[in-house]
């Protein structure tokens, strides 16, 4: 979790690199936002730094009127694992002498080892597990009268249990910034004039669009000349930057107020991304290439397992119905951290779906890497390219759904959805799916997005609700069917972003008891859409109705019955019941969001979250 960035100047030149910096890190302060701190380096090799506890906004503050003027600088957003939010926990890290300074994100396992076997002498400062990393590269770079930063990092990272993306530099070799990574993200940017590195790509989008994405197991070396990368021999290795997709544009929040709303309302368009080239109207058929798998080893598939967390294991749940139905898929979901930990039985043929937004969730990441070790194929459906689940996988499906930022997820769980919908069709018409069936399936897929955009229309209707209830505390979310899923994510994004109490559940489970909290302190939002449970759902909300709960329902247009037994009602455009949570979803999303900003919430950066969480 945490957040890294890192420049240096072509060609030696000096600037003030604070704005650059700070820029950077307010682009990754999704990975973290309890503390943040920055180091630069001038041309005389002296170190100019600050830290602060709390958001960027904070360091920018105390940074005010100052000027980092320098060659190269490193700087950190953190996300507390080891140790408290304090300033001197807050990174950069520095060795005794303070001339190496480090950032890192990641967790280094057997910190306590190293500091109790090489380091005893070495006088810390932090409680971190990132510090011991700093000392542990002094203790071999002080071995030897020839200064070799690169030669002690690597010394160094063979000691070390656990997961680091790091960027290093040493006031005995100002010109250089070494970076490392093993499980956490790292990205190089080639400008035409700096060299960037950086926990993801939105931070380099400013300066340049050519990337390299380190892999595990690699250094890179930064000067003002060149980069260099190496793996842990120390052996050169080629490669080239490759162009990313994602522009300027689309990292920013484009005028709305916060990221959330712009990703809820940009989902009629990144949902039809999700779709782009791989459907195939006429012929009723999907196809994902990323899947590397023949007609026939998809045929042989006979079981899917999906897992993953939060919102992407919501999606999960709702893949399970489609694939139960469209593809007659025997389908198990579940929450990536319980997988591995139990004894996962993983039958002949079966397929591992792994879905995450960010593709670097550690449970999801381990379920993974179990799976495969049980003989699973596997693949993930991810939307950070070039991310790590992306690349383990080695077959996959991008939803691309562009950079999600908010810490709430919108606009990648309705493009995971949507993947999966596809998936099921592929499987499907491999198999028993009748032409006439695939063609119509596929025709209601593309009716979506303007379905998506009538239930937008109607953000004021719904922030008027949210008006209405922003003082409960606590909230049920019912559904039934392929609409339970959608029940527990719109508790999620409630409790998430307004710290409101919420509990969703499918709505035949009310009557086992949680129908003894139904009172008029309790609201209740229930998806009660014309499908094949319509008439269960209406009895559902009978009952609460009779024990004086208040409802917001959600509705097929037209549905007039249903409106006599709510206090609020939102109604959504009629589709067809496989596909209606990618409906149902939004005024859930959307009720979340204002509920959140009327409570006066840091919506896009609730507390004790972030993004993508690289910790178990
Ligand atoms: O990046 P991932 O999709 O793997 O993340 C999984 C969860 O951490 C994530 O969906 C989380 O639940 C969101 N904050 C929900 O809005």
């Amino acid at each position: 979790m945490c957040g890294i960035i890192g420049y240096i100047i072509k060609e030696g030149g000096e600037k003030n690199l604070a704005p650059i910096l700070i820029n950077g890190l307010r682009r990754l302060e999704y990975r973290g936002y309890d503390s943040a701190g920055l180091s630069v380096i001038n041309a005389k090799g002296e170190v100019l730094k600050e830290k602060s506890v709390g958001k960027i906004d904070s360091l920018v503050e105390k940074l005010k009127d100052q000027e980092f003027i320098g060659t190269l600088g490193i700087a950190h957003t953190r996300w507390a694992t080891h140790g408290g939010v304090t300033e001197s926990n807050t990174h950069p890290h520095t060795d005794c002498s303070g001339r190496i300074i480090l950032v890192h994100n990641g967790i280094i396992e057997n910190y306590r080892d190293l500091r109790e076997k090489f380091l005893k002498d070495h006088n810390f400062v932090s409680e971190t597990d990132t510090e011991v990393l700093a000392h542990l590269i002094e203790y071999f770079y002080t071995q030897t009268n020839k200064k070799d930063l690169r030669g002690s990092l690597i010394k160094a990272l063979q000691l070390v249990v656990g997961t680091y993306g790091i960027a290093v530099v040493s006031l005995d070799e100002p010109n250089k910034i070494i970076c490392a990574r093993k499980g956490s993200p790292l990205v190089l940017g080639v400008a035409d004039d700096a060299f960037l590195i950086a926990s993801d790509a939105s931070p380099l989008l400013p300066h340049t669009k050519k990337v390299i994405y380190l892999e595990d197991g690699e250094i890179l070396e930064l000067t003002p000349k060149d980069f260099q990368i190496f793996n842990l021999k120390d052996e050169k290795i080629a490669r080239t930057p490759e162009e990313i997709e994602w522009n300027e544009e689309q990292a920013q929040k484009g005028g709305f107020p916060h990221f959330m709303l712009k990703e809820i309302f940009e989902q009629p368009n990144t949902f039809k991304d999700a779709l782009a080239g791989r459907l195939v109207p006429n012929d009723g058929v999907a196809h994902l290439g990323g899947l590397r798998l023949t007609d026939e080893e998809l045929r042989q598939i006979k079981k899917i397992k999906i897992i993953a967390c939060g919102s992407a294991f919501h999606a999960g749940l709702v893949g399970k119905y489609i694939l139960e139905h469209v593809a007659w898929m025997p389908t198990d979901v579940e929450v990536a951290s319980e997988f591995r930990y139990r004894d996962p039985v993983v039958e002949d043929n079966t397929l591992t779906i792994c879905i995450s937004q960010s593709g670097e969730t550690a449970d999801t990441l381990g379920a993974l890497i179990e799976a495969r070790r049980k003989g699973s194929k596997v693949m993930g459906i991810v939307n950070v390219v070039g991310s790590t689940i992306a690349r383990e996988a080695g077959r996959g499906v991008y939803i691309h759904a562009g950079p999600e930022l908010s810490v709430a997820s919108t606009k990648a769980f309705t493009n995971q959805v949507a993947i999966l919908m596809v998936l099921a069709l592929q499987l499907g018409r491999l198999t028993h799916l009748p032409l006439a069936t695939g063609k119509l399936i596929i025709k209601s897929i593309l009716e979506i997005p303007a379905k998506m955009q009538e239930i937008i229309k109607q953000n004021e209707v719904i922030k008027n609700i949210a008006e209405k209830y922003k003082a409960y505390e606590d909230f049920y979310f019912i559904g039934r069917g392929i609409n339970a899923p959608i029940a527990l994510e719109g508790a999620l994004k409630l409790k998430e972003i307004s710290y409101v109490h919420a509990e969703g559940m499918p709505s035949g489970e009310l009557k086992h008891g949680p129908i003894a909290l139904i009172d008029d302190k309790c609201p209740v939002m229930a998806i009660v859409t014309k499908d094949s449970l319509y008439e269960k759902m209406v009895s559902n909300v009978e009952e609460i109705k009779a024990r004086h709960g208040k409802l917001i329902l959600i509705a097929t247009e037209g549905d007039e019955d249903v409106k006599k037994l709510s206090d609020d009602i939102i109604y959504i455009p009629k589709t067809s019941e496989m596909l209606s949570p990618l409906l149902t979803v939004v005024p859930m999303q959307l009720f979340a969001y204002h509920m959140a900003v009327l409570r006066g919430k840091d919506v896009d950066r609730p507390r004790n979250l972030a993004k993508s969480v690289t910790v178990e």
